[in-house]
């Protein structure tokens, strides 16, 4: 499972790349929106940071918009994939993306219907928000199901990039279910490296080392 960073923070991004933690980056115009400075020169420095793809998401709503901010956007870097909004001038959008060799990423993907036919119009990322769906009262994680098994039974080559993560849980039962991404808030990969027994038994090791060391004063490793 890859996991990619779901903000536009400079610094996380930095952090958790230094770590190797880091597949690729999804934005979008909200996380935008929380960062200081120009977003044309965040989203640029997004693509140098990271070696994987980077999401960067289209504003116009009109096919002919999408197109051109799409060409625009993928000038920021090589390994832009561009993101489109699920509606029917976004299918087009994708369809006609994928001719010119441009990677798309379908987003606000809310049922298996639009999944499946983000995949036949030519994406290469679906991105369904399982957290916004169980706000709302569903299981998110269903979705998922339903959209990886769909995606299995004909092959169909589009990635699942489950997106709205708001807990490691969430994390866990993705890759159960065999997505191919899981696309993480900071707050939510640096949950995840913790656990309270890693750091109840690391204090205990150096504890022990300590009284070691009173036995041995010459002892270095
Ligand atoms: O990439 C967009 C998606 O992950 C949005 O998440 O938390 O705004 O529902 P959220």
């Amino acid at each position: 499972m890859k996991i990619f960073l779901d903000t536009a923070n400079l610094e996380a991004i930095k952090k958790y790349n230094d770590m190797g933690l880091v597949d690729g980056v999804t934005t979008n115009p909200t996380l935008l929106s929380k960062e200081k400075g120009n977003p044309a020169e965040i989203m640029r420095q997004i693509t140098k940071i990271v070696k994987g793809p980077v999401s960067l998401e289209v504003v116009g709503t009109s096919t002919e918009e999408m197109l051109d901010e799409a060409h625009r956007l993928k000038k920021y870097g090589q390994n832009v994939v561009v993101k489109i909004p699920m509606t029917a001038d976004g299918l087009k959008a994708v369809k006609k993306l994928k001719q010119d060799g441009i990677e798309t990423n379908v987003t606000l993907i809310f049922s298996a219907n639009q999944a499946t036919l983000a995949a036949k119009a030519g994406a290469s990322y679906v991105s369904p928000f399982i957290g916004r769906l169980d706000d709302a009262g569903q299981d998110g994680m269903s979705l998922i199901r339903e959209i990886v098994q769909i995606f299995r039974n004909y092959q169909f080559s589009a990635k699942v990039l489950v997106a709205s993560v708001r807990h490691p849980l969430h994390v866990v039962d993705a890759g159960k279910i065999g997505a191919d991404v899981v696309t993480l808030p900071p707050d939510i990969l640096g949950k995840m490296i913790l656990h309270p027994l890693t750091d109840k038994g690391l204090t205990a090791f150096l504890n022990d080392w300590e009284k070691v060391k009173k036995e041995n004063p010459n002892l270095s490793i």
